[in-house]
């Protein structure tokens, strides 16, 4: 049994659909994970639209998640917008458990393929959705704005649910 599962039946982690009363929360995990981030009235704005799956990562009982993924909804595609995880609790293997979670969901709703975008560099993320079936497709130069003013490429990541999601 790897670790990440070992950690999840123990219990210290559940992921639940989120709801608009999380914004606030997700407004901070995201500010500490992107340069631009959303506030509370952009994450009400995306959790109240039908076409949004968006799930978290909770702590045993905790009310507040410490961990988000957030995807749209067109037909049998999906778009993985953003998925974050407070800084307190990365590298735990959550993130997996979440993403895996989040697949299994998008896949009862009918979704065939998925799509997502990742900075050039970000390894953690690139090597997360690599290990749950995620492939390059594509590269996107200039895609993202860094605070320093320059520009970092895009890699565009997909894989399709046909098969049993993580
Ligand atoms: C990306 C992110 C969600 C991953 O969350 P996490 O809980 O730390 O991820 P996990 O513990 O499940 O680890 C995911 C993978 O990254 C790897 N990893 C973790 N930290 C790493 C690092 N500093 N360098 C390289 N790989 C790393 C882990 O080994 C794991 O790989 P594996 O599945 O092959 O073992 C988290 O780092 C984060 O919130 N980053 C800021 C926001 C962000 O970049 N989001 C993605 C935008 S596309």
């Amino acid at each position: 049994m790897r670790l990440s599962e070992w950690l999840h039946r123990a219990g210290p982690v559940r992921i639940e659909p989120l709801a608009t009363r999380h914004a606030a929360r997700l407004a901070e995990i995201h500010a500490s994970a992107f340069t631009q981030p959303w506030d509370a009235l952009e994450f009400e704005r995306r959790l109240a639209q039908r076409n949004t799956v968006a799930d978290g990562a909770f702590l045993r009982r905790g009310t507040e998640p410490v961990g988000f993924i957030l995807s749209r909804c067109v037909a049998d595609e999906a778009e993985v917008l953003s998925v974050a995880m407070a800084p307190a609790v990365r590298g735990r293997g959550y993130a997996g458990l979440l993403l895996g979670h989040h697949l299994r969901r998008l896949a009862q709703a009918g979704v065939r393929d998925v799509f997502l975008e990742v900075e050039e560099g970000n390894r953690p993320a690139h090597a997360l959705y690599r290990r749950y079936g995620f492939r390059d497709i594509g590269r996107r130069s200039g895609y993202y704005a860094r605070p320093d003013g320059t520009r970092a490429a895009a890699i565009t990541m997909g894989r399709s649910l046909e098969r049993k999601p993580g």
